[in-house]
């Protein structure tokens, strides 16, 4: 049995509460049992997200008290732009407050009405942009993709073929960008060979399409790659960044999962593309030498894109996923398997059989298991789905209640109390019924909407 091995130590802790269970119902209820609306004075081990509550590093602290304070012409903005530059071999960088913001540039300068975004798999956010912007998304994941379990490498890989169909059926001109995101975060954190991104750009050139990379969760990807494929075995971490970069025309990330702080950035290749997209950020986010971001925020970036092409570090997600997840699957217990990047990923249509995905059978999982645990994980299944116009729901291709583990942040015991409080609930699952609105908001509705035991 291998056991996780921390390649760090703990110098700077964080008190943590554990409400008795009576106030732990009560919180869900004050909640209306969205794990979003709860307080985290109320919750023991956070396990919402990745993003932005990972762990610094000493390096990255220390960083952020030399940093230049100024509005234009920052020395700490152009050791970003340097290091972006060094890693990736794309000249034009636009800095962004957070990713979703990369994504309303993108999807303002390339979608048009009536355009199709061909992608691996979508995100909450991006989609949202995108038929904001009048675009239509169409996910072309391989069918290993959806199988729930499963011991394929590389589950986030793109239909090949599905993106020549889409091509042929519409015309290259109606696909406004192909992208490609790395740790598919919605189907449970799964990475992208450097095979298929190699097959995909030369569909991509073929065509004359531009290919976009969301980066944000490259680090596990990363990872896997130079664990799960030959070609890049004898690779270093830097060196199979640069392979990814060099097929891509445009990479964009959430720096608060990539590089473990806040912001966000557009890596572009071209400097046409660049002078498009340009005005938008001193429109929506700050100048263009700090787009949002404060600079100790961008200093702690610069150092945590760094500390990325170090093994040691960026293993620590996926070793402690990996240990979760098969011990989860010893007490048979539904995961999502292989162990992916992200965080481990219970498999609620086999969880709970017994609720139906219309009554969001992951919103109430995720609720009950903040109740007998004080952990909080975050529903991604029909619930974070928007409706369609006509007001139907679109039932999502997977019920998963995510249950991420930021990098560095919680100790092995901690997790094993999580597979044992997991363990009880799996045991005393008929407890669990499904959940109503009771108040649903148009847009982004998993965020902050309500709802009570139907
Ligand atoms: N792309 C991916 C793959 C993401 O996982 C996220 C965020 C974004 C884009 C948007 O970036 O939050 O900085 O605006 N994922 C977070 C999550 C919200 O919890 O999975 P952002």
């Amino acid at each position: 049995e291998t056991v996780p091995l921390e390649m760090h130590k703990v110098r700077v802790v964080q008190k943590l509460n554990l409400p008795p269970i009576e106030a732990r119902l009560a919180a869900a209820t004050e909640a209306g049992n969205n794990t979003f609306l709860l307080q985290n004075k109320d919750v023991f081990m956070d396990m919402l997200t990745d993003s932005g509550v990972n762990a610094m590093s000493d390096q990255q602290v220390a960083a952020m008290m030399v940093a230049d304070d100024s509005y234009a012409g920052s020395a700490t903005y152009t050791r970003l732009e340097a290091k972006l530059r060094d890693l990736f071999g794309m000249h034009w960088i636009l800095p962004t407050h957070q990713g979703r913001a990369c994504e309303n540039i993108l999807a303002q300068v390339l979608v048009t009405p009536g355009s199709i975004v061909p992608m691996n798999y979508h995100f909450t956010t991006t989609k949202a942009h995108i038929v904001l912007n009048g675009g239509s998304v169409e996910e072309i994941i391989c069918e290993k993709g959806l199988q729930v379990t499963s011991s394929e490498p590389f589950k986030g890989d793109m239909d090949v073929a599905a993106l020549e169909r889409l091509v042929a059926e519409h015309g290259a001109e109606k696909i406004a960008f192909v992208r490609i995101e790395a740790g598919t975060n919605l189907i449970g954190g799964q990475p992208v060979s450097l095979a298929n991104m190699a097959e995909v750009r030369a569909v991509c050139d073929r065509h004359g399409l531009t290919l976009v990379y969301d980066a944000s969760l490259m680090a596990d990807n990363l990872y896997f790659l130079k664990q799960r494929e030959d070609a890049c075995k004898d690779l270093s971490i830097r060196e199979i960044t640069r392979r990814i970069a060099d097929l891509c025309d445009i990479i964009y990330f959430s720096a608060r999962k990539l590089g473990c702080a806040r912001g966000g950035a557009i890596c572009i290749r071209d400097e046409q593309m660049y002078q498009k997209m340009r005005g938008l950020v001193p429109l929506y986010e700050g100048f263009l030498t700090y787009g949002g971001m404060s600079v100790r925020e961008i200093e702690a970036l610069t150092v945590g894109l760094e500390e990325t092409m170090d093994e040691d570090m960026i293993s620590q997600g996926p070793i402690f996923i990996e240990y979760m997840v098969n011990e989860l699957d010893r007490r048979g217990i539904p995961v999502i398997t292989p162990a992916g990047g992200l965080g481990c990923h219970i498999d609620v249509m086999r969880f709970l059989d017994h609720v139906p995905q219309a009554q969001y059978s992951a919103g109430a999982l995720a609720s009950a298991l903040y109740i007998v645990s004080g952990i909080r994980g975050m529903e991604r299944g029909t619930l974070s789905e928007q409706r369609n116009p006509d007001g139907t729901e679109p039932l999502a291709n997977m019920e998963l209640v995510r249950l991420a583990l930021p990098r560095r942040v919680f100790t092995l015991s901690q997790v094993k109390y999580a597979i044992d409080r997991i363990d009880w609930l799996y045991q005393n699952r008929a407890l669990v019924g499904g959940l109503k609105f009771v108040e649903e908001p148009e847009i982004l509705r998993f965020f902050y909407g309500r709802l009570a035991p139907v």
